[in-house]
């Protein structure tokens, strides 16, 4: 459709049909064949407002879609097809690791392929937007939803935010096998106060434009088409109306001129948020903010058509707002195509593309981070006698919920167990394997994703599984064990104040390592957790995260060393909760903890200021000496760059991956700078001897900041760089800016 038939279609469309492109609804309205009045009724919506109905949400499947947009279609007065939209945030199908195991890849083209695969496998589905990439940068671990953040660093996650866009929409959205991608949640959602969901967020200007606006900017600058609101306030205000950060901010400073969508029911929530009397209220502050779709609430549908005829809300609102609506389908393609490549073949099939599960294999082991090894990991799949006196015990040995809580369209029997995959490991004699507990404690019931996740064993049944674990751990010369969060204990709604391992689990630790204390822990979770008495005890400790349909394959690669570990922490480990929240990307303090006796400085007196493990750390199979920093000048003058390099080698006896982290320390600005922060990294493959040279670029645009008048600037100054394989690198050197 071109522009001016566009345009000429709004004109002519009548003010209820415009405010039904702003409504979307779940698919239960769309049940069978006609309307289901269930889910009207308690609405409060009526037949004639459902028949309009911009987009759906949650609702997948090529057959289903494509019927519900046929017979949608022949009944809307201008034959608007829908918008089909859901949360495919890592795979589809197919299911990657989370995204916080995306982080710790250090690889923006390995989230980049797996948004593409997801974007393939959910558009032959008949999905035309997903909702990801949530780039919301998180500190505090407590919050559930740190799984599907890319971690604690403002560059980093702006790198993934660019990568993910990419990767889901390609060149264009409207071509084959893409989909449309939403930056979420606008903005700074990652920062609710104590970790608590949906909880207010307090940050200083400074720190929100520094820190935690950047991704989204770039994912917008990657040309995403939709932007999601967040729930939370920043600055006592409710951002889904919120007008100067989504008028002012989003669309005229960094011209975002896509569609702008409410998280679920956060309209109406701005009345419980106390900021809108009532209904109409809501509808009126929303709009003003320029929010154009209503997520599943009527408050669009049922006050905006009167607050138009009442001259309160200018109709020339409602039109930008279904212009952009009306303009993202004809991106889509969906004038001409309505089901776009929703393809009923992809429905039936038997298995998922072989190829994207093995990507999904491959991208495992980038992502997990080895946290500890004493001399432990790899086990020699060769000595198959060895093998088989490891034993493999653990909750996670048979468990299929590994692929994060926002996986909703996969199906569990098609993942690979750990136990699946040991069996396929071709072992001479078959490794022994016990269960030791389940991952939620007798009769421990969890308010669920989609339903309650209970565990109904008895306490005699976890007795017998402990009793079994134990027997075995004590006939055998080594143990893994295999713990974790239940899936369901990280997401949307999973605040938690105490972040360890399920206590049940952790006596199953405790009485194995009394028996043996050769254990080494596969270690699953949705968030950083405070892994002190596991660190301390067990031999090796592998952060495997929730990492997907191939969860089996990917983390046997690992244990048995046909590849090694690459992951680094993208969020750090807290030593315990009460250190929370601890980053890396801190501000100088006055009086900065040193190693001197003195009770009067900015440190706790019964625990470290290090975090458990820091952001970057993570350990090989081989290890790495970095020597050799060098600066191609020691003074730059504004607008100039100069190149930083360092030597890595690999000086142990197997080949691996490093990544090489690039850190600056501004040492004096008008305002506190940050100890370091990351600028650049490099994963580089090194064989078992091999050197590199690795070489970076620092641009002008590196060194700047928000000055102490708010202007994004580089101050003339002394700037340090350091280079290293975490965020604690030492080797260091310095250079200056001069102010001409
Ligand atoms: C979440 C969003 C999600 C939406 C639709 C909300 O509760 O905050 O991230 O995209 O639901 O499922």
């Amino acid at each position: 459709m071109t522009e001016q038939q566009l345009e000429n279609l709004l004109q002519d469309m009548s003010l209820e049909e415009k405010i039904g492109q702003l409504l979307q609804l779940t698919g239960d309205f769309f049940a069978g064949e006609g309307l289901a009045t269930g889910p009207m009724e308690q609405m409060q919506l009526s037949e004639e407002q459902v028949k309009l109905t911009g987009s759906i949400l949650s609702t997948v499947g090529a057959k289903r879609l494509r019927s519900v947009q046929d017979s949608f279609q022949k009944s809307h007065p201008h034959h608007i097809p829908l918008l089909f939209m859901a949360d495919v945030i890592n795979g589809y199908r197919t299911v990657f690791p989370i995204p916080i195991a995306q982080g710790c890849a250090f690889s923006p083209e390995l989230a980049k392929e797996m948004a593409r695969i997801s974007a393939k496998e959910s558009a032959r589905a008949g999905i035309h937007v997903t909702f990801s990439p949530m780039v919301d940068l998180v500190r505090d671990p407590r919050w559930g939803r740190v799984l599907e953040s890319t971690g604690e660093d403002p560059y980093l996650n702006g790198l993934y935010a660019k990568a993910m866009v990419e990767g889901y929409q390609g060149k264009d959205f409207g071509e084959q096998d893409r989909v449309c991608a939403c930056i979420k949640h606008f903005a700074a959602y990652g920062a609710p106060t104590g970790g608590r969901e949906y909880n207010q967020v307090e940050l200083s200007e400074r720190s929100l434009y520094e820190e935690y606006l950047p991704a989204y900017q770039e994912g917008i600058q990657a040309g995403a088409g939709m932007v999601m609101t967040s729930f939370n306030t920043l600055g006592r205000i409710p951002c889904t109306g919120n007008a100067e950060l989504m008028q002012g901010l989003l669309r005229e400073k960094w011209g975002f001129d896509g569609v702008l969508i409410s998280d679920w029911a956060a309209i109406r929530e701005l009345i419980e948020h106390s900021i809108a009397e009532d209904e109409a209220q809501a509808a009126y502050l929303a709009s003003k903010a320029g929010v154009d779709i209503d997520m599943v609430t009527n408050i669009y549908s049922n006050h905006l058509a009167k607050l138009v005829r009442e001259k309160q809300v200018p109709e020339a609102w409602v039109d930008a707002s279904v212009r952009r609506i009306l303009t993202l389908k004809n991106k889509l393609g969906l004038f001409e195509n309505p089901y776009k490549d929703a393809d009923e073949v992809y429905d039936t099939m038997d298995e998922p593309e072989p190829a994207h599960r093995t990507f999904a294999r491959e991208a495992i082991p980038e992502t997990v981070v080895l946290l500890k090894n004493d001399d432990f990991l790899p086990l020699n799949k060769k000595k198959t006698k060895a093998c088989s006196q490891v034993a493999f015990i653990g909750p996670y040995m048979e468990e299929q919920g590994v692929c994060g809580a926002w996986s909703l369209f996969y199906d569990p029997e098609e993942n690979i167990t750990l136990a699946k995959a040991l069996a396929e490991c071709d072992l001479e004699i078959a490794a022994p394997v016990a269960k030791g507990c389940s991952t939620l404690a007798p009769g421990q019931r969890l308010l669920g994703f989609q339903k309650p996740v209970v565990n109904e064993e008895t306490m005699e049944q976890q007795a017998k599984y402990l009793e079994e674990a134990v027997r075995l751990a004590k006939e055998s010369q080594k143990v893994i064990l295999a713990l974790g969060e239940c899936n369901q204990m990280s997401g949307e709604g999973a605040a938690r104040t105490e972040i360890t391992i399920p206590e049940h689990q952790m006596e199953l630790f405790r009485q194995v390592h009394a028996v043996n204390e050769n254990v080494a822990v596969i270690c699953f979770s949705g968030r950083p957790l405070d892994l002190r008495e596991i660190s301390a005890k067990a031999k090796a400790v592998l952060q495997v995260w929730f990492p997907g349909s191939e969860a089996g394959h990917g983390i046997m690669d690992v244990i048995f060393g046909d590849t090694s570990p690459s992951g680094r922490l993208a969020m750090s480990f807290p030593y315990n909760v009460g250190q929370v929240p601890v980053y890396y990307r801190e501000l100088h303090t006055g009086r900065r903890a040193t190693a001197q006796e003195n009770r009067f400085c900015s440190r706790y007196i019964d625990a470290p200021n290090e975090p458990l493990y820091c952001f970057g750390y993570g350990l090989d199979y081989t290890t790495y000496a970095y020597e050799q920093l060098q600066l191609s000048k020691q003074q730059i003058k504004p607008q100039e760059e100069l190149t930083v390099s360092v030597k890595v080698t690999n000086t142990g006896t197997r080949a691996g991956k490093e990544v090489v982290q690039l850190y600056l320390r501004d040492v004096t600005g008008s305002v506190a700078r940050p100890v370091r922060q990351l600028v650049a990294f490099e994963k580089v493959a090194l064989k078992a001897g091999e050197t590199k040279q690795v070489s970076f670029t620092i641009t002008y645009d590196m060194l700047k900041f928000y000055d102490s008048k708010m202007q994004y600037v580089a101050e003339p100054g002394k700037f340090e760089v350091y280079a290293g394989g975490d965020s604690r690198a030492s080797l260091m050197e310095a250079f200056t800016l001069l102010s001409k």
